[in-house]
């Protein structure tokens, strides 16, 4: 897999209510900064995309790591920076919902009576990434879901974001250090780790084995 150069998006999106509050979610990062953890190790050059997390990025030669909080700065960076690389990991947990009119930064909203927020859908970056890759670029997504219609959802997002791949990833994975995922791919062949639940520092060098696979 010498020639890939690997783009990962990675963590939660923060959107602003107003100048104090904002909607997030539980990401944690993790799964995306094992997958740069892996795709340095074997010598990929490449980017992470990280969200609002604790979690420091990791220190590499090959690893080139940009900030983002919003759906919107996600999607500036991924717009910017996919045609510059062969693989696209979408690890990130994209907000689905963000404000409708965000107040700005110096703003901060008095507490009086109740409250009802207007949400907008936000754009599905990896399926408008999708849509526009070059046969010689390879996208992979994740798809978190409830337990028992893991597999079924999953492929409904394979078919419907038009991607090569999708890890489906029970709800519980989300935050957690251990993760039972299963690689579905576009030609209907699923793929599990041999020892599952692992880690995220295990699958991701497992998927990255797939990635090359598929895409040597
Ligand atoms: N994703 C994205 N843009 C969004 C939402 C999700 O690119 N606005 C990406 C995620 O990074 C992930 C994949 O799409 O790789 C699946 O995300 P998920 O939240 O499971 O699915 P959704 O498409 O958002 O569908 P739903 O929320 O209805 O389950």
């Amino acid at each position: 897999m010498g020639r890939h150069t690997v783009l990962i998006a990675a963590g939660p999106t923060h959107e602003p209510i107003d100048g104090v509050r904002y909607l997030a979610n539980r990401s944690s990062g993790r799964m995306g900064i094992a997958l740069a953890e892996a795709a340095t190790s074997r010598g990929l050059p490449t980017t992470l995309l990280l969200g609002p997390t604790p979690l420091a990025p990791p220190q590499h030669s090959q690893l080139t790591t940009r900030r983002f909080q919003t759906t919107a700065e996600l999607q500036t960076l991924l717009g910017e920076l996919w045609p510059g690389h062969t693989v696209l990991i979408m690890a990130a947990a994209v907000a689905d919902y963000r404000p409708a009119r965000p107040e700005g930064p110096a703003a901060k909203r008095p507490r009086s009576g109740s409250w009802t927020l207007e949400l907008e859908a936000t754009p599905d970056l990896l399926a408008g990434l999708a849509a526009a890759a070059r046969p010689d670029q390879l996208t992979i997504g994740f798809a978190l879901e409830p337990a028992d219609r893991l597999a079924d959802s999953a492929r409904e997002k394979l078919a419907a974001k038009n991607i090569d791949g999708i890890v489906a990833n029970p709800l519980e994975t989300l935050g957690d250090d251990l993760i039972s995922g299963t690689l579905l791919l576009r030609d209907g062949t699923e793929h599990v780790p041999p020892h599952t639940p692992c880690t995220k520092r295990v699958f991701a060098q497992w998927l990255l084995d797939r990635i090359e696979q598929l895409r040597p």
